[in-house]
């Protein structure tokens, strides 16, 4: 594993590294496939690249994005899709070409041949040159809940009570939550040129700990993660406080 971790004082700062990442990836590569996340995490740092954006230090006319996962059953006009959320904390911002902006559809017919869709979609885009990932409280990344294997392809998942739990918030009530999502697979997360994790919070402290200081285990889906030669973990101070604690170096 090739791996380097910042650690950042707070939200704000990490959610500007991840924004630095991200648009040094489109400034190098132009026409990036850019693999997205959603959840509260990546929110600062889409502000901060729709901002580049408008100033006109950053374009990003030309580049693939394929987005993680889509709960089943959701339309994308849902306001909690998250084909809604893309577009409302990216998309609709920046001079993305829509066309090219690409999430699982959470009302096909048949979500099976929609996963395999999609997964086609990916391989033929080349796999994302950065994918971005969130991590769920219990190690999952996109909707890969702990399992007892890695699935490789895209899926459709039922979702843990600590998923339904952790994103009834955004939800009248966790009776709301979509039982069901469909995710991409480990396969496509590993094929990925470079993956950049971002976390924050205390309570994401131990998924951060056991994601790259555990064992690799589909208990813990983001441990596949120390397999992958290129990854970039940013955090903040609460969310890596158990890595520094175990003496992981970090830069600052
Ligand atoms: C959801 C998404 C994940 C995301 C996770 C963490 O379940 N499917 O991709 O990483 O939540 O969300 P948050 O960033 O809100 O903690």
């Amino acid at each position: 594993m090739i791996m380097r971790i910042y650690q950042e004082a707070d939200y704000a700062a990490m959610s500007r590294r991840a924004a630095n990442l991200i648009a040094a990836e489109v400034i190098r590569k132009p026409n990036c496939v850019l693999g997205l996340a959603t959840g509260s995490t990546p929110v600062g740092a889409y502000k901060q690249l729709a901002v580049w954006n408008q100033q006109g230090d950053l374009s990003f006319k030309e580049v693939q994005s394929v987005n993680l996962d889509e709960y089943k059953g959701l339309a994308p006009s849902h306001d909690q899709s998250y084909r809604y959320f893309m577009q409302t904390n990216l998309f609709d911002h920046i001079d993305i070409d829509i066309a090219k902006t690409h999430v699982p559809d959470g009302l096909a017919a048949d979500a099976d041949t929609e996963c395999a869709r999609y997964d086609e979609l990916v391989r033929s885009l080349g796999y994302a040159d950065l994918q971005l990932l969130g991590l769920g409280r219990n190690g999952h990344i996109g909707f890969n809940e702990p399992c007892d294997r890695f699935v490789k392809e895209t899926h459709v998942v039922d979702l843990t009570q600590s998923t339904i739990d952790a994103n009834a918030r955004f939800f009248a009530s966790a009776d709301d939550v979509p039982r069901q999502a469909l995710t991409m697979g480990i396969g496509c997360i590993m094929a990925a040129r470079r993956v950049l994790l971002i976390a924050s919070g205390e309570d994401k402290a131990d998924a951060v700990y056991n994601a790259f200081c555990g064992p690799i285990t589909p208990q813990c889906p983001a441990s596949i993660l120390q397999l992958h030669n290129d990854v970039v973990l940013v955090g903040d101070k609460a969310a890596l406080s158990k890595l520094a604690a175990a003496g992981v170096p970090v830069c600052e």
